[in-house]
């Protein structure tokens, strides 16, 4: 009981999440999500975003309270995602943050959202062994991280240098006339598949791009082969073999994004692979992350679905850590900052 009672705000893209943990125990995970008000967009948003935040964020605070069975004068402190994300929806967040904080008297946390989605692993599997290697891979992010010490951030080792894996995953989906979002989708439709039936593009992965690229990831060809392949069958009036196709676009995505975190971790010594964000979700993804993970001794920690997703428990896990390690609140002049690294 003598843990620090740690509330977290995440609204740094489409969902407005209020979490609650004591230690590394989650108490609550209140989640509200625009994701509808974006499906006709094929995309998310950022204005939409923005006034859905102003509107969910209060009633999802009242809700974590509740599910945690405590208000807000027991909360010892609180956590709000600082960056990096769309700005409009991050002000949100920060600003209730700082209105709660000033309002109960309670230390302030601005957090890294990369680095919470890497933090709520602690909440599942407990401790994070230090040093590992954290892939992130969602519609707004694909990111390879190094962490050494969770408190300290993360140091970013590659990233996407056109689309992010989620925002391919929801692309492809578009094209094959699937709605959106569409990595679950694709996930589910790939399962009647062959995932070896067309030979799509690894992107980045050919011994020249390697040189400048070896941790970086992208998908914008990848989208472009699979536009290609179904316009020429339906020039052909052929019909689309919807489960061929996502399976095996959905091996390329996976076959490369869990070759580079490998070799992530053979590259930095590191025998834990933390993966996160919403394409973690993926079922393909997380057994050929273990395959291949296992025939070098390192093993793979991915939490549940719903918390690899954005939420408000991501946050709380990681204010938890940094109260825990005696960092120094943030000040209540804290800025949202959209393109944090
Ligand atoms: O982390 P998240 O909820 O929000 C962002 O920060 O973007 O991730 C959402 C993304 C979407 O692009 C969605 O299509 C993708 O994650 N996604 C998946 C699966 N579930 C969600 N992609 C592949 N397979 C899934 N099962
Ligand atoms: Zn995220």
């Amino acid at each position: 009981p003598d843990e620090p009672l740690v509330l977290g705000i995440e609204t740094s893209c489409d969902e407005t999440g209020v979490g609650i943990v004591r230690g590394h125990t989650l108490l609550a995970d209140a989640l509200a999500s625009s994701v509808e008000q974006h499906a006709r967009f094929g995309g998310v948003v950022p204005e939409v975003a923005s006034r859905a935040h102003l509107e969910a964020i209060v009633p999802t605070m009242r809700r974590a309270l509740d599910e945690a069975e405590v208000t807000l004068a027991d909360i010892d402190a609180i956590a709000v995602t600082s960056g990096p994300g769309l700005a409009g929806a991050l002000l949100v967040g920060v600003a209730a943050a700082k209105g709660y904080a000033l309002a109960a008297d309670k230390p302030l946390y601005g957090v890294n959202h990369l680095a919470a989605h890497v933090a709520v692993d602690t909440l599942e599997h407990g401790p994070l062994p230090e040093p590992a290697v954290a892939m992130l891979v969602s519609g707004g992010h694909s990111s390879l991280l190094l962490v050494d010490d969770l408190t300290n951030g993360v140091t970013p080792l590659g990233a996407t240098i056109d689309d992010a894996a989620g925002e391919a995953f929801d692309k492809v989906a578009r094209l094959l006339g699937l709605g959106f979002p569409g990595g679950p989708v694709i996930d589910r439709r790939a399962r009647e598949g062959d995932p070896a039936a067309i030979a799509f593009p690894r992107g980045l992965t050919a011994p020249k791009d390697l040189a400048a690229h070896r941790f970086d990831f992208s998908f914008s060809g990848l989208k472009t082969a699979v536009a290609r392949w179904v316009e020429a069958r339906e020039r052909d009036g052929e019909p689309v073999p919807v489960a061929d196709v996502s399976a095996s676009f959905q091996e390329a995505v996976c076959d490369v994004l869990t070759a580079k975190a490998i070799d992530a971790c053979r590259a930095h010594g590191v025998e834990t692979l933390i993966i996160g964000g919403g394409v973690a979700a993926n079922s393909r993804l997380r057994t050929l992350a273990e395959q291949k993970a296992e025939k070098h001794g390192i093993r793979v920690r991915v939490p549940r679905p719903q918390l690899c997703t954005d939420n408000g428990a991501m946050v709380a896990a990681l204010g938890s850590r940094l109260v825990a390690a005696g960092v120094a609140p943030s000040r209540l002049d804290l800025p949202a900052d959209s393109s944090m690294a």
